[in-house]
């Protein structure tokens, strides 16, 4: 990797910043000044930026309790995205699937294409749990009726599960991410949804995080996160 690519992966500057710096002599490599941006560095290799050392990392987890309001895109020309909030500067960061821009709640980004692809993946049956408030009673028999495979017209559903917690509030946790999904169920049971949040994610859930808050996931929970069978 060239040497200005790995700095700026690791957010050490802008690309143009990070020419600069090893122009200006800033960066040694296995302790010798590299004045070339275009200098090959390994992935073991000792690079510092004034003495200081930067390690690599190649994939970064983030959760992020995500606010109304933000698009759960990577970039948009006139709306907010959830990018705007996470402070990474790496290109490569997306989201984990997709949260409506009116839903609150638990949203995975990583650069781990593989991870990504398998998390969504229907085989594997990631749950994702929600909370949700509707604006008309939900029906005695709606526990049943989510039970069971719903035909919404272009997908079946597959079986999910409800807590009901009041007339108008319960958990439905689902193992698939159709667009709308929650919403399209619940209309099914002639409700409107009128609030909703994840609120787990598989292993993960959003102990510790206000909402706009993010952190990176610890080493135990990325591994738990792979384990998917
Ligand atoms: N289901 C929905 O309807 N919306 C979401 O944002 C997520 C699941």
């Amino acid at each position: 990797m060239r040497l200005d690519k790995y700095l700026s992966d690791m957010n050490v500057g802008t690309r143009s910043s990070v020419k600069e710096l090893i122009k200006k002599g800033h960066i040694k490599v296995n302790g010798i000044v590299i004045k070339k941006s275009n200098y090959k560095v390994n992935l073991n290799d000792e690079i510092t930026v004034n003495d200081k050392v930067i390690n690599y990392i190649e994939y970064e987890y983030i959760i992020l309790n995500k606010p109304a309001g933000y698009l759960s895109a990577t970039e948009d020309k006139k709306q907010e995205t959830i990018m705007d909030i996470i402070k990474s500067k790496r290109k490569d960061l997306v989201p984990v699937g997709r949260l409506d821009k009116d839903t609150e709640g638990l949203i995975l980004i990583t650069n781990d294409g593989k991870l990504n692809h398998d998390l969504l993946s229907p085989e594997n049956h990631v749950d994702k749990k929600y909370y949700v408030e509707v604006d008309n009673k939900i029906r005695n028999d709606a526990q049943e009726i989510f039970s069971n495979p719903i035909d919404l017209g272009d997908f079946v559903t597959k079986p999910s599960k409800l807590e009901i917690l009041s007339d108008t509030k319960a958990y439905l946790t689902i193992s698939e991410g159709k667009f709308h999904q929650v919403k399209r169920m619940f209309k099914f049971i002639g409700c409107e949804v009128t609030y909703l949040k994840r609120v787990q994610f598989k292993n993960l859930d959003l102990e510790g995080l206000e909402i706009g808050d993010y952190r990176h996931l610890t080493d135990e929970e990325i591994f738990d996160l792979k384990n998917y069978k």
